[in-house]
């Protein structure tokens, strides 16, 4: 690693959505001795930092986004000792440990929300956002993530209550200073702990526009949750954040910023360090978004589309701010399905899709699974799915808008469930994921596309993976190489290239299944190939790629 540079900018980090990565004790869902396990695999990939989502008490609504005890492990998951264990081992293998903060809401469990619905005078209620109803109804038109309206009603206090997700997570009223303190001092016993930091759930919504105005509805008559991104305090709260929690510290701090733009991400990511290191931008994920204002309408993902919009961050955040770079996480379908072609070029293809954003500037995440190519469930009937937001949107959508067929072949293309099941360790029972039943079905295509497997196998996905984060390690010139895109317009071809100084850095990638001629920009006629994913030695001035096929080449001047 180059001492000049923070660490965070020469990572690459692993998210685990525990519940699903590995059982350590047959009760079919995964748990924080499963993880300290599998630790030494994820020492071979060679990543850096551990994501894990979250893992405090929690009534699991929306599976551990909805806690009830900030500083508790939620007991499916194990102990405190047990996260303890983790910790340690994994830094002794050199590990850094992240931690997800949910800190826009609560559980309605959590005792703080408990006691804030007993009382309109009760010292809690000012913890949460209640509001009298309007002419009867809801105080405004904000929708549900979830769907839905973002308003319950309490029968006992007679007043509606927030919650920009399910019901039972109310939103926390961030412009009560006391709230703020309270997560600001439990982030710091966390940090205390030796944890390396925090990626923070949804962190642009947490302040809301004072007398909560109604926004533009979408067809379902609500507005979206992103209502609220980006409010009017939300950059001096992280200030205040970075000032009495993270300073101490040496973290990576990661906002997920649902509706986020280029410019609001300068200042929540700024290199002058006051706020955040970097956030996740949704642009090129939210891309093939279509009709109902959001995400169960889709169409087909268009190239030049997805090239302008990672393109505009990398140029610009270059020196100003930085980038994450991330294909899929879980709350997104497999990035194969969406991008790649899982059925005739599963393997070229994820390899593609990790040489074309693995050298690019910014922090990259592998989410479980993607390193080995895991694809989106085969989902035949609503009783296959777990999650509460696919469950709800069918129950929203059918058949007000939708048929059960459409709506249905929607959920098998966007689910989250897509993401979360299990990971795929070996071909034996239930993917070696667990000896017991698991909590979600594992895919049908674990007999050949599994850890082992591509363990055994020099040229599988997860050595390309392997590779490019060794790069990132290795190499500076991944994180301060300049930025730019070749062949805007063209529908089946991802070029871009970086410099720096005398070196260069070209990636060609073709994202169809035709074969793609192209020509070689001047100055490249004695590169070496520095990784490929169709076992190419060399390339001349007029060329072709295969379908699928992606490579970099590399060039002193
Ligand atoms: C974003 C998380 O990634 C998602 O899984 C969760 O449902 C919502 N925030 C609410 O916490």
């Amino acid at each position: 690693m180059n001492e000049k540079l923070p660490w965070w900018k020469q990572s690459t980090v692993y998210q685990i959505y525990p519940r699903s990565f590995y059982d350590s004790n047959g009760d079919g869902i995964g748990d924080l001795n499963g993880i300290t396990q599998k630790l030494p695999y994820l020492q071979t990939l060679g990543v850096d930092v551990v994501w894990l989502s979250p893992i405090y008490q929690s009534p699991n609504d929306d599976n551990g986004y909805d806690i009830s005890d900030y500083q508790s492990i939620m007991a499916e998951f194990g102990t405190m000792e047990d996260f303890d264990r983790l910790l340690k081992e994994a830094h002794a293998l050199g590990l850094r440990v992240v931690l997800d903060l949910v800190a826009n809401h609560t559980s309605d469990e959590h005792p703080w929300f408990v006691e804030s619905r007993r009382s309109k005078d009760n010292p809690y209620r000012d913890y949460y956002i209640w509001r009298d109803a309007k002419d009867r109804k809801e105080p405004n038109n904000w929708g549900s993530c979830f769907a839905g309206p973002a308003w319950e009603w309490d029968e006992q206090t007679k007043q509606y209550y927030l919650h920009l997700f399910s019901k039972k997570q109310p939103d926390l009223n961030w412009d009560n200073p006391t709230v703020r303190e309270e997560i600001f001092s439990m982030m710091r016993w966390w940090l205390d702990k030796g944890i390396d930091g925090f990626r923070m759930d949804v962190i642009s919504l947490i302040s809301k526009e004072p007398g909560l105005p109604d926004g533009v509805p979408m067809a379902t008559g609500y507005t979206s949750f992103n209502v609220c991104a980006n409010g009017p305090h939300v950059h001096e709260y992280l200030k205040q954040m970075r000032r009495e929690a993270l300073a101490p510290y040496d973290t990576l701090t990661v906002g997920e910023c649902s509706g986020v733009t280029l410019e609001e991400a300068k200042r929540y990511a700024n290199a002058d360090g006051s706020e955040l290191n970097m956030v996740f931008q949704f642009e090129h994920t939210d891309m093939d978004f279509l009709d109902l204002g959001h995400k169960w309408g889709y169409q087909k993902v268009s190239l030049p589309r997805l090239k302008e919009i990672l393109s505009r961050w990398q140029v610009g955040l270059h020196g100003i701010a930085w980038n994450s770079l991330f294909w899929q996480n879980h709350d997104q379908p497999r990035i194969l399905n969406r991008l790649g072609d899982p059925v005739h070029y599963r393997e070229r293809s994820a390899k593609l899709l990790a040489i074309c954003l693995h050298l690019m500037e910014g922090t990259p995440y592998v989410y479980q699974g993607e390193e080995l190519g895991m694809t989106n469930y085969p989902f035949q009937s609503l009783d296959e799915f777990r999650d509460l937001d696919s469950i709800r949107a069918y129950e929203e959508l059918v058949p007000r808008f939708w048929s059960h067929e459409e709506m249905m072949d929607a959920l098998r293309y966007k689910s989250r469930d897509n993401a979360r099941t299990p990971m795929q360790w070996s071909d034996e029972p239930q993917a070696g994921f667990t000896t017991g039943t698991p909590w979600i079905a594992v895919h049908p295509n674990y007999r050949t596309v599994n850890a082992k497997a591509a363990l055994a196998d020099p040229s599988s996905i997860f050595y390309t993976y392997q590779t490019l984060i060794r790069l990132r390690k290795e190499w500076p010139f991944l994180a301060l190489a300049d930025y730019r895109l070749l062949l805007p317009d063209d529908e089946a071809l991802f070029v871009y290239e970086r410099r720096l100084e005398s070196e260069r850095l070209l990636v060609l990638c073709n994202f169809s299944d035709k074969e793609q001629p192209f020509t070689l920009p001047d100055g490249y006629e004695h590169a070496s190939i520095l990784i490929q994913n169709t076992g190419r030695e060399n390339v001349s001035q007029k060329d072709r790629l295969k379908p699928y096929e992606a490579f970099a080449l590399h060039q002193i001047v």
